[in-house]
């Protein structure tokens, strides 16, 4: 199997949030997608190492930012491979507590929508998590930041991403 058969595949890049007992925490997610329309529900993929997916699995509430195109790198950084058993990846970042006591990040953000888990599938190194969303807004006219543009700005992702790709084959190609 060829693994750039899948590097065609498009995604944005966003932040996944939720809180558990007054812990907050959130991760850099580009599998966020809409599922259906009427009600409206999203679904998204997380690593069951990451520390947002042990707390999201029993809060059962998030919120998702969409990062702007011009999001920094070192924002990314912050969110996406640091680990919130770490750190406090709010200190500092512009945000507000939602109507699910969810923070819904603001910095860097176009738009944000939360809502409560409706459903969880095992899909092996990841949970599918699929949501109501339960309100949302627009923050700004920006433009989404593309998966697509992170990589040609040279951004990588970890191996907690469920798209990581290995090294190897961005070489080989087998
Ligand atoms: C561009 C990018 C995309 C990512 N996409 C996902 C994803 O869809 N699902 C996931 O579980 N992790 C993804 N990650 C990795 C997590 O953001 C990363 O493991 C994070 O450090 C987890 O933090 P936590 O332990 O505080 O939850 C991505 C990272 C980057 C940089």
């Amino acid at each position: 199997m060829d693994p750039k058969s899948l590097w065609s595949i498009s995604y944005g890049i966003f932040i996944v949030t939720t809180v558990l007992d007054g812990k907050a925490n959130g991760q850099i997610t580009n599998t966020v997608i809409q599922v259906s329309a009427d009600p409206p529900r999203v679904a998204f993929a997380l690593n069951k190492e990451n520390f947002t997916h042990e707390l999201l699995y029993k809060s059962g509430v998030f919120a998702v930012s969409v990062l702007d195109e011009n999001t920094p790198m070192k924002f990314i950084g912050t969110f996406g491979f640091k680990s919130g058993r770490d750190i406090d990846k709010f200190e500092g970042v512009a945000h507000f507590e939602g109507t699910t006591g969810c923070p819904c990040v603001t910095e860097n953000a176009i738009a944000v929508f939360e809502g409560r888990v409706f459903d969880k599938m095992d899909v092996g190194t990841h949970t599918l998590f699929a949501g109501d969303v339960t309100s949302g807004k627009v923050l700004t006219d920006g433009k989404p930041l593309t998966y697509a543009q992170y990589h040609a700005n040279k951004g990588v992702a970890p191996k907690a991403a469920p798209t990581y790709r290995a090294p190897e084959s961005q070489t080989k190609g087998d």
